[in-house]
């Protein structure tokens, strides 16, 4: 009754499973197992794995899951392999391996495995859409490129044409003129634009990644100086602290992020109002990967303009294009990481960017 029982059940469920001794030979096996191994009952019991399932190339990965258990006592706890059977049939198969104890002694291996041939099919034509959209949205995006590249290069002479004869005219009309005001307007607006389509093409033209691994504490100390530099030109002092932990090293590229440190420290000077201000860069290791912080105690950025800052052509500058930020973002991301902004609680911004810790060497894209 047992027995029967035993048998029953085992015939019931859906996985094939097949039991051999200890010199590898056949001693059970359920119907799953024969109808996906291809072998009647006949062919199976009695027979050693070995003679019946040869060492051939197209089954190897599947030989071994059971030479490993048999020959080296060496389980295996899910993998899917694919398997070719009697009949020549392609399955992929989800396989497990364990011990058949006998009054607590090892007589045997069960070996169990899943018929997942619809769900690895499955998942074979998910990744094959994938790469798809994957290759049609480069393509679609180096199409834009091309396509913005070449407006871009059209806009550019006229609108330079304008603002140079606007100030041609200009030379020609006596000062009380009212006209004058007219043709400061336009070449106002054709500067603004020029800036504009310069800066577009400064953006699209931001190449791949070339990574490098940088020493992210020098690498920020270069800065220093250009900071130095820029402050006095807007005639302010500005004190600049770098904190970062020893040796941290950063797989990025270090022209794109001379960009990245360009526009976010541009953007800090441009906030501090007075004529004294700090810049705060600070760099850190999570189980993530790196955090890099900037800080500043300029006006700080205004709450509604948080989720709007890296918008391209957003601005709250009379004289600057907002175009930075966005640029920022589009390399942030080149490098797999994230980027946000936010209001400091009592003074200024923080800006904060999280690159993955992942070595981008071990995954090609
Ligand atoms: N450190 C900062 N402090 C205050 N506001 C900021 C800061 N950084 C960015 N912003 C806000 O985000 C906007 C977009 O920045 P950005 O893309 O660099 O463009 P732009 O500097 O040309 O205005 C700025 O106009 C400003 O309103
Ligand atoms: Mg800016």
């Amino acid at each position: 009754m047992k027995k029967t029982l035993v048998d029953y059940l085992l015939q019931s469920i859906r996985s094939g499973i097949v039991a051999l001794n200890h010199q590898g030979m056949i001693v059970y096996a359920n119907d799953p197992a024969m109808k996906i191994l291809g072998f009647d009952e006949e062919q199976l019991c009695g027979r050693s794995w070995g003679e019946l399932f040869p060492m051939t190339e197209k089954n190897s990965e599947f030989n071994k899951i059971i030479a490993d258990a048999t020959e080296n006592e060496k389980l295996t706890i899910h993998r899917e392999v694919s398997y070719v059977s009697a009949m020549y049939q392609l399955y992929h198969l989800s396989v497990t391996t364990s011990f058949l104890h006998e009054k607590k002694t090892i007589s045997g291996i069960i070996v169990q495995f899943d018929d997942i041939t619809e769900l690895a099919d499955l998942r074979r034509r998910e990744r094959l859409i994938n790469e798809e959209r994957q290759r049609l949205s480069l393509e679609m995006v180096d199409s834009m490129k091309q396509i913005s590249l070449s407006v871009a290069h059209v806009i550019l002479n006229p609108v330079a044409s304008i603002g140079g004869f606007a100030r041609l005219i200009m030379k020609r009309v006596e000062e009380n003129n009212p006209l004058r005001e007219f043709l400061e307007n336009i070449d106002e607006c054709a500067l603004r634009l020029e800036n504009i389509v310069k800066s577009f093409k400064e953006y699209t033209s931001i190449k791949t990644v070339n990574y490098e691994i940088i020493n992210l504490s020098s690498f920020i100390e270069c800065i220093r100086p250009k900071v130095e530099l820029i402050a006095n030109k807007f005639e302010k002092e500005i004190h600049y602290h770098v904190d970062i932990e020893n040796h941290v090293t950063a797989y990025i590229d270090p022209v794109l992020f001379t960009i990245v440190f360009d526009e976010i420290i541009m953007n800090s000077i441009e906030s501090i109002e007075d004529s004294l201000g700090e810049i705060e860069i600070a760099v850190y290791k999570t189980v993530c990967g790196i955090i890099i912080e900037i800080k500043d105690t300029g006006f700080g950025i205004d709450i509604r303009h948080v989720c709007r800052a890296f918008d391209p052509f957003f601005t709250t500058k009379t004289s600057n294009n907002g175009i930075g930020l966005f640029k920022v973002k589009k390399i942030i991301a080149e490098h797999r990481g994230t980027i946000t902004i936010q209001r400091r609680e009592v003074v200024g911004t923080k800006v904060v960017i999280h690159l993955p810790a992942n070595d981008p060497a071990v995954y090609s894209y």
